[in-house]
């Protein structure tokens, strides 16, 4: 069962970064596209399954966000790359601006997964 919640995490939490990346290149070559009713719905459902997979591993191994610091530094960092996210594909003024999110939210998401790997805040240390 854990097992199986881990792959699911992984798969949805892949999905939402390769759909990111794919919105961010049409955001540069072909904004219209992000208009489409699939491309505004699917990121919904991946990232409820990306949230509902992560609730239920911190279930699993009884580790929850506010009580376990990696996983509290997980949450902001979700939190930080959902903004960014906004930012690059729909908030940003300016291309320049909606770029300058796009080049940012990597860097959150590999926090992310560097902090997952190493159930530590501040991974560099380990
Ligand atoms: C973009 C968002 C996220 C990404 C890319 C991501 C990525 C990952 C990865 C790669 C793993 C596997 C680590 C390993 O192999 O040991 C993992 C595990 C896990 N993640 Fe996430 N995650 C995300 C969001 C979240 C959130 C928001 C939470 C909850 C606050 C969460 C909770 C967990 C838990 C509890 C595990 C299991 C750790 C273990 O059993 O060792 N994740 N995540």
């Amino acid at each position: 069962m854990y097992l199986a919640l881990k792959h699911t995490h992984i798969t949805f939490a892949a999905l939402s970064i390769l759909f990111f990346a794919l919105r961010g290149f049409w955001m540069l070559s072909t904004p219209e596209k992000l208009q489409q009713r699939w491309v505004r719905i699917a990121p919904h459902i991946i990232d409820t399954l990306l949230l509902a997979s992560a609730i239920a591993l911190t279930f699993t191994i009884s580790q929850y966000p506010f009580s376990d610091a990696w996983l509290t530094a997980k949450l902001i960092a979700l939190f930080a790359y959902i903004m960014l996210g906004t930012i690059a594909l729909k908030r940003g003024k300016t291309k320049a601006v909606r770029t300058l999110a796009l080049t940012m939210a990597p860097l959150c998401v590999g926090y992310i997964v560097w902090v997952a790997l190493n159930h530590n805040p501040q991974p560099w240390l380990v």
